[in-house]
């Protein structure tokens, strides 16, 4: 498959068309940007480990009956994925309170959610991801009523597929955010998982493996990420 023309240059991936126009190739740069593009900076190997870590977990996903946009690896930073329509939404699960919930609600951070979480929001930089709801989606036309209805169950799916792998590593899956599209008529997981988009702590410490080690300039971003694909079993040389 060849890689043809960029398609589109987001804050952490570029996107380029082939010669299969049902196929794209997204190319994971070690750009790692937080607060909405606010704070960008280049970590050395963060491309190449996003790019394996989110072949792996596509594939459990694929393997536990979440269907993605998945395809292959086709280099150390790049992958082959179908060409879906995406939808302007972003759907946080949230197992531990952090982030912006706790900026929002004045909770503190690290309490159980029994049951967790569900929020959408709309993938919007200007406007910071505002949150929004089911009206707003289907009053601006969005995506369908059974398409929320298909996101919230195959987010929770998610949940219920990387909690229990996450565990079994040492890790507690804190939250995570998702974004699907349609294609072919069905709607499929697309952009990425990878600890760029989740909160990870280690179960015991509670030291934060993810994103929020670069959003507070706690240092160690790639050597958490590396931790945590070495604890996964991820190959990544
Ligand atoms: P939040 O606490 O900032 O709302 O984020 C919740 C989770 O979703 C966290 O794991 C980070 C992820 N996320 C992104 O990756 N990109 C985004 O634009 C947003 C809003 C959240
Ligand atoms: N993904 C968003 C950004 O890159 C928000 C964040 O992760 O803080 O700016």
């Amino acid at each position: 498959m060849n890689k043809k023309d960029q398609l589109f240059a987001g804050k952490a991936k570029t996107v380029y068309t082939t010669d299969d126009p049902t196929r794209l190739i997204l190319h994971f740069r070690n750009d790692t940007s937080a607060f909405d593009g606010e704070k960008i900076e280049q970590l050395d190997r963060k491309g190449m480990i996003n790019n394996k870590f989110n072949a792996f977990i596509m594939q459990k996903l694929e393997e536990g009956g979440v269907a993605t946009h998945f395809d292959k690896l086709v280099s150390d930073d790049e992958s082959l994925v179908k060409n879906l329509e995406m939808l302007p939404i972003e759907c946080v699960v949230r197992n531990i309170s952090a982030g912006s919930l706790c900026r929002r609600l004045g909770v503190e951070e690290g309490q159980d959610l029994n049951p967790p979480t569900f929020e959408f929001f709309l993938k919007n930089d200007p406007l910071h991801d505002p949150m929004i709801n089911d009206s707003h989606i289907i009053s601006f036309n969005w995506a369908t009523e059974d398409e929320i209805a298909q996101m919230k169950e195959l987010t929770f799916k998610v949940n219920t597929i990387l909690k229990a792998l996450f565990k079994d590593a040492g890790m507690l899956l804190v939250d995570y955010k998702l974004e699907f599209g349609r294609f072919e008529g069905k709607l499929l997981l697309g952009d990425e998982f990878s600890p760029d988009g989740c909160r990870l702590w280690d179960a015991e410490t509670r030291n934060k493996l993810d994103k929020d080690r670069f959003r507070q300039g706690l240092g160690g971003v790639v050597e958490a990420y590396e931790e945590v694909a070495g604890r996964l079993g991820v190959k990544l040389d």
